[in-house]
């Protein structure tokens, strides 16, 4: 079964064709390069550029893989979360092919697919390690921090969340203070680790004593602003190593925590986790130690593309829902859910 799958969520226009686990081809568009001038994503710019390049990317996903759509049983696209307006773009884009070709739709949780990132497989079917359920997935992105039970294929309940900024989105914000440009989790990586991943200034970690999941880090954000602002210019430029690896710390203090806590309360030792600052190789060192110390496994996106968006995951993800829940919709009901959550069902 070929699945062409669509993803305009936020900031790429990405297309593949899966089969089952396997990408046959993955082509991603980065609109990087528009939005950092303006600090962060502009919507109508997002739109813009998904409108100019969808087609070529379609084109050029059916090309790698040497098919046309006469090859493709389902489309698969991404219906939420998300910016409103992009992911329009691609909702459009997947009607039309779907009546021009006379093709069913599924439609996909953006956020299944990130959880489905660390299943995917290369052309030859690799990795082979097959599911073992259940998991834990911590999802941390730019848009969203999420503890999920993920108990069976399409069977999701989100057991914590952000109550106010995600985690990606803290460590921009932090870059951004420290005036290191846009997008700032890797910037803010690569400084911490000059500093030894060390913590110099002991930012607070907001919500650790509460008994639930859940995560805040706007206080820490808050706390962060005013410090440095209080250190001025100068001290700040010559600490710029230090006060990212004590942010970063933070941050990741409080995800390493929440996750230990979700995964003793809900006796599960494995862990998955999905989403673009899982690109940071410090993180899933503190990670792994962390499944080691109750004998559990670890699993992340299982290629370097999958942990920022990409269309391979929906396609993936969307295989499971064909097979498990039969969920394609008529064409005419399907239509954009900006604030989608694990927890709603299409
Ligand atoms: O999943 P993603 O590509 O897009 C969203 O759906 O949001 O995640 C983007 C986020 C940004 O906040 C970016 O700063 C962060 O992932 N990120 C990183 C790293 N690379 C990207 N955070 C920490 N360390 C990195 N190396
Ligand atoms: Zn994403």
């Amino acid at each position: 079964m070929n699945i062409l799958s669509i993803d305009t969520s936020c900031d790429e226009t990405s297309v593949a064709v899966t089969s089952e686990r396997r990408v046959l081809s993955n082509v991603i568009y980065s609109q990087v390069l528009v939005h950092k001038q303006w600090g962060g994503v502009v919507p109508s710019l997002a739109k813009r550029a998904h409108e100019e390049r969808i087609d070529f990317v379609i084109n050029e996903a059916l090309k790698k893989c040497r098919m046309t759509m006469k090859d493709v049983d389902y489309i698969a696209v991404t219906y939420g979360p998300g910016l409103a307006i992009a992911l329009e773009v691609g909702i459009k884009t997947a009607k039309e092919l779907a009546t021009v070709f006379n093709k069913k739709i599924i439609p996909v949780n953006h956020m299944e697919g990130h959880i489905y990132s660390c299943f995917v497989q290369n052309s030859q079917g690799k990795p082979k390690g097959d599911f073992n359920f259940p998991y834990i997935a911590l999802l941390i992105s730019g848009g969203h921090t999420e503890l999920v039970l993920f108990r069976n294929h399409c069977e999701y309940e989100i057991i914590g969340a952000t109550v106010d900024d995600a985690a990606g989105e803290a460590l921009d914000k932090a870059a951004k203070v420290l005036g290191l440009g846009y997008p700032g989790g890797a910037v803010v990586e690569r400084l911490a680790s000059r500093a030894g991943n060390k913590d110099y200034y002991n930012f607070p970690r907001p919500m650790l004593k509460d008994n639930t999941l859940n995560f805040s880090f706007s206080g820490l954000k808050t706390a962060f602003y005013y410090f440095t602002e209080k250190m001025g210019e100068e001290e700040k430029t010559t600490h710029l190593e230090q006060l990212s690896s004590s942010f970063q710390e933070a941050v990741f203090d409080c995800l390493l925590k929440r996750t230990e806590k979700a995964m003793q309360k809900h006796e599960v030792n494995r862990l998955i986790v999905g989403g673009g600052v899982v690109a940071n190789m410090y993180l899933r060192k503190l990670l792994r130690n962390l499944t080691k110390k109750s004998n559990g496994t670890i699993l992340f996106p299982t290629l370097k593309y999958l942990t920022g968006d990409n269309a391979a995951m929906i396609g993936v993800a969307a295989h499971y829902i064909v097979e498990k829940r039969g969920n394609i919709v008529p064409e005419d009901t399907l239509d954009r859910v900006p604030r989608l959550s694990l927890n709603d069902r299409f």
